[in-house]
């Protein structure tokens, strides 16, 4: 992973232009098709989705890409598309594999689904959506990320990732894994120094940390007086700070904004600078 540079659009990980900025799907139901057009015309080249109806509807995220390929809004080559193996305790009765069948079976059937309903030959990042327990990684986290393995070596994703982790899971994964994660994504709480440790040790190892629910994890941080007059004194939005923020500390931040004047406005975040001094303020703005 390059340097972060607050000004641009891409991230490189390992020599590859990632989206700075990502799309996410999830809870969109019979809208996420139009949603997920919405937001390629507004300008998002990278989307995440899961291959977890009960939370995401992918193959609606696949025929918005359909979509888009064929209008010449995009080429495969420019997007960045993400998805995820969620696990049978975090589905609902619409599995996309057989959940009696062996982690890696899971996996491949998972796999093979989520192509389908993208309508896609390769993925750029393939995500284990989260381990089973809260602490610790257990012989079914570590056979399914075997496979995940597999599945990157033979070129059907470019990178892998994992979702939904502490710091000892994540350098627990990193020791035991001959292919490392790619991607973190987290759940980003101002409360926690937006995630400090988790991030730090992604810094060091080169991991790109991808954080959501960014405004709505921090709702009370956001109404803070000192946060208020930050907004104020830049002239942007709430939410475009807390993104500003995030890119310039060198996150990949996911908006699931529903509304395309939203798409817009977030995109925008690319577009002006925080001083160190308010960068600052935004990592303490829990007091932590
Ligand atoms: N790995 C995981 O377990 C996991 C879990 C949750 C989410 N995710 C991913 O992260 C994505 C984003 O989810 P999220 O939890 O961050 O929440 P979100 O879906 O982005 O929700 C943001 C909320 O803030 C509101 N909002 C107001 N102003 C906004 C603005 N300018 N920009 C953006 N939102 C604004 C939105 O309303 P409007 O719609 O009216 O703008 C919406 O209600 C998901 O779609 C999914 O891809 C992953």
């Amino acid at each position: 992973m390059s340097p972060p540079d607050p000004s641009a659009r891409h991230l490189v990980v390992g020599g590859v232009p990632v989206p700075a900025f990502l799309y996410g799907t999830a809870w969109k139901e019979e809208a996420t098709e139009r949603l997920t057009g919405l937001a390629l015309q507004a300008g998002f080249r990278g989307i995440d989705t899961a291959n977890q109806r009960r939370h995401y509807h992918e193959a609606g995220v696949g025929a918005a890409l359909q979509q888009a390929f064929a209008a010449g809004l995009v080429r495969r080559e420019d997007l960045f598309v993400q998805t995820k193996f969620t696990s049978a305790p975090g589905q609902d009765h619409r599995l996309p594999y057989d959940p009696r069948a062996d982690p890696a079976t899971q996996v491949r059937q998972s796999f093979a689904s989520s192509l389908e309903h993208l309508g896609v030959e390769r993925l750029d990042s393939y995500v284990l959506h989260g381990p089973s327990r809260r602490f610790g990684l257990t012989a079914f986290d570590l056979a399914v990320w075997q496979a995940m393995e597999a599945l990157h070596a033979a070129g059907a994703t470019r990178f892998l990732g994992v979702s939904n982790v502490g710091l000892d899971q994540l350098e627990e994964l990193c020791a035991r894994a001959a292919t490392p994660p790619a991607f973190v994504q987290n759940r980003c709480f101002a409360q926690t120094g937006w995630d400090r440790e988790v991030r730090a040790f992604c810094r060091e190892r080169a991991i790109v940390y991808q954080g959501f629910s960014l405004l709505t994890a921090n709702v009370g941080e956001l109404r803070q007086p000192a946060f208020q007059r930050l907004v104020a004194r830049v002239g942007r939005t709430p939410a475009q700070v807390v993104f500003r923020f995030a890119l310039q500390v060198g996150m990949q931040p996911l908006t699931g904004t529903t509304d395309p004047r939203h798409m817009r406005e977030d995109l925008e975040s690319h577009a002006f600078e925080l001083d160190p001094a308010d960068v600052r303020l935004m990592e303490g703005i829990a007091g932590g």
